[in-house]
């Protein structure tokens, strides 16, 4: 008969840089380039322009993990670079949780941007990103971080550890709302 055998970790702490994300001893270091988000924006032909124009590095995520079991919360810092893809703002693939009542939070440290929420019954919604912004996504909800500002949009995200990631729908049906910059103002369309 399979056991469930919890994992346990000596208490710890460690430092976090508030501005730039940065957090030494981080193991885990996750890197998305532009040619990880096929599919996701919507002008592709300007996407395969910037993986040809050297595909640049689009987002990466910094974590010192914990056993992924619930009971222990998982935390890492989330870096989204600024840029345009066609007319519209860099952003992450974003995700269900696999175990879907589950939430995060995410506290901005810098740069600025949107969550950007749905859920599978049609309802959307966007909360702005600022520094000192904490922002509730609440179990069932897909998120998305958008960055819409000149700096990287760096936060600090928790959530139960056992939650996982469920990129589901999100190639298929993306989100229902997309942030561009249109003759220099930004437009949630
Ligand atoms: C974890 C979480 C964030 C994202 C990160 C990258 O549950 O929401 O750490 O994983 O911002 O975004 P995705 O995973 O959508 O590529
Ligand atoms: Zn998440």
């Amino acid at each position: 008969m399979e056991t469930h055998e919890f994992k346990n970790v000596e208490p710890f702490g460690l430092m976090i840089d508030l501005t730039t994300g940065q957090m030494p001893g981080a193991t885990n270091h996750l890197v998305r380039r532009a040619s990880d988000m096929k599919g996701h924006y919507a002008d592709a032909a300007a996407l395969d322009r910037l993986i040809a124009a050297g595909d640049p590095v689009h987002y990466e995520v910094f974590e010192y993990p914990v056993p992924e079991q619930d009971g222990h919360l998982m935390y890492c810092i989330s870096k989204l670079l600024p840029g345009l893809v066609g007319e519209e703002f860099w952003m992450t693939k974003g995700h269900y949780h696999s175990v879907a009542e589950t939430a995060e939070i995410y506290l901005c440290l810098q740069g600025k941007g949107y969550m950007i929420m749905k859920l599978n019954d049609g309802r959307c919604d966007a909360q702005p990103m600022e520094r000192g912004r904490m922002i509730y996504v609440p179990p069932h909800w897909a998120h998305r971080s958008i960055n819409t500002g000149s700096e990287p949009l760096v936060s600090f995200c928790v959530y139960p550890a056992h939650a996982g990631h469920n990129y589901g729908d999100i190639v298929t049906e993306g989100f229902p709302q997309r942030v561009f910059r249109r003759n220099g103002r930004e437009v949630i369309a």
